[in-house]
């Protein structure tokens, strides 16, 4: 291997530049040379590829965002889109692949290995932490640290007026942002996808309130969650009691930006070294993770279609301490 492409994909995570930088860095640092693919697949297509070296990955650890910028591309589904990004990979020499990004990214990497033999690696960058094998995704514990940030700010307000807050995090079809900025930030109830809370158990557990004259709560939902987001379920609750002076606040694509947190910024890093590393000692077709203190490579069929399950101790937790 002589030439790597580098390549940031789907939703954006606070920490993928320094998941960019340690790539660069790691690749340099074995004598490969590095190039960056602009818009994941997107660039691919259209051949937009620049060669990064180690200096020009420089002052970006603390920042969010990408510098390769991103996107989701519809073209690449299709396999003359990939023959198309393909050729221009060939073009430039380039040899092995590094994608950054979450499950729809490595699936187009599977692809691109299977259908070209490509040696490719998948870092999970993703602020929704759904990607098994890995037991942190790159920007979850920032977007989780936002989203307390936010739930604080809105607890003075909430306690000042009286008031009951529903308060949307992000997290597709996952509840992990959702169940630990909720217990960070002292919700008195979490809606999950995962597990479905019955609109009846929580105008019960809202009506408890009532009786104790409890007007002031912070309700945490997930975007996912079954019984409604939170615009919907605080009409819902407005139309069965008019005890409550209710507000929604949808979190977001401000739990996308922001610089890094110390951890996200550590994990991309050693994500980033592993992934190339991984490569150049015959590592393809895999996304890297860590998983209880240990680097992993994981196979796709072990990842693709499996979900990661959230964590029953936090959900314990959650419902004692919400009572
Ligand atoms: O996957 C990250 C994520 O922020 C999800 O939490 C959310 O559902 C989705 O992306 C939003 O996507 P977009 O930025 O395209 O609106």
């Amino acid at each position: 291997i002589k030439r790597i492409g580098v390549f940031t994909s789907g939703g954006d995570a606070p920490g993928m530049n320094a998941a960019i930088r340690a790539v660069v860095r790691t690749g340099i640092y074995y004598q490969k040379e590095v190039f960056g693919i602009m818009r994941g697949y997107e660039g691919m297509i259209e051949g937009d590829i620049v060669k990064l070296g180690a200096r020009s990955v420089g002052n970006i650890i603390q920042r969010g965002g990408t510098i390769l910028k991103t996107a989701r591309s519809k073209e690449f589904r299709t396999k003359e889109g990939r023959l198309k990004a393909y050729n221009n990979l060939k073009k430039e020499g380039i040899d092995a692949l590094v994608a950054i990004g979450g499950d729809g990214s490595f699936t187009g990497l599977h692809y691109l290995t299977e259908e070209f033999g490509i040696p490719a690696v998948c870092i999970p960058g993703t602020i929704d932490n759904d990607l098994t094998g890995t037991d942190y995704t790159i920007g979850y514990d920032t977007a989780t640290n936002t989203a307390v940030e936010a739930i604080d700010k809105i607890r003075d307000t909430a306690l000042s007026h009286n008031r009951l807050f529903f308060i949307e995090v992000m997290g597709r079809n996952s509840g992990y942002i959702a169940v630990n900025s909720g217990i960070a930030g002292g919700a008195a109830a979490i809606i999950i996808p995962e597990e479905t809370m019955s609109f009846e158990n929580l105008m019960t557990l809202l009506t408890a309130g009532e009786g104790s004259s409890k007007k002031s709560n912070l309700i945490v939902v997930a975007e996912g969650s079954k019984i409604g987001g939170a615009t919907e379920l605080a009409k819902k609750v407005a139309e069965r009691s008019d005890y409550f002076d209710i507000k929604v606040t949808v979190l977001g694509h401000l739990q996308r930006g922001g610089s890094p947190t110390y951890f996200d910024r550590v994990l991309a890093s050693k994500l980033g070294v592993a992934a190339v590393e991984g490569i150049l000692k015959g590592q393809t077709d895999v996304m890297v993770g860590i998983r209880n203190s240990k680097i992993v490579y994981n196979s796709f069929d072990s990842i693709i279609n499996h979900v990661h399950e959230i964590d029953q101790e936090s959900l314990r937790i959650a419902k004692i301490l919400s009572i």
